[in-house]
């Protein structure tokens, strides 16, 4: 059964730009609830981590050094089915490729700064919520 959370970041291209405003309206205005967020930022060591599964990726340096360039917002999002509602939300990964209306339509500018992350599975959902949250800060 498809589960109810997923989790997201909005990456440092989309807060320099000053879009966590647009992006959160986006992401009510589709029904997700917010469980857990914060500002924070990445360590190049805590980036390296969260993309672990990146690591043999031959932009992963590239895209362990974006993701610790400047303050992300992290949050889990609850509604139903909501890994795959969210990552029609946030469109293809590369902005070019992403439908009319995706937040990476709108704010993306390439597939490495592509302005939002969702979570590809509700396994690797929970494990990226709980590498942001600890289980008092979901609410
Ligand atoms: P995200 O959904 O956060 O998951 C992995 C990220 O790697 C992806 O978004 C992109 O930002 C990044 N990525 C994927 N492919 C490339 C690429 N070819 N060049 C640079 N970054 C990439």
């Amino acid at each position: 059964m498809a589960g109810n959370r997923t989790f997201t970041m909005i990456k440092p291209d989309g807060v320099r730009a000053g879009n966590i405003g647009n992006i959160l309206q986006m992401i009510n205005e589709a029904g997700f609830r917010i469980v857990a967020m914060k500002l924070t930022k990445l360590s190049m060591e805590r980036a390296g981590q969260f993309y672990e599964v990146h690591k043999e990726r031959p932009f992963y340096g590239e895209l362990c050094e974006f993701m610790s360039s400047g303050p992300i917002v992290a949050a889990i999002l609850e509604k139903e089915n909501a890994v795959e509602d969210f990552r029609a939300l946030i469109g293809a990964t590369n902005p070019a490729n992403a439908a009319p209306g995706t937040i990476r339509a709108k704010y993306a500018t390439s597939t490495g700064e592509n302005a939002v992350h969702g979570s590809d599975s509700d396994e690797n959902a929970a494990i990226e919520g709980a590498f942001h949250f600890a289980g008092v800060e979901n609410f």
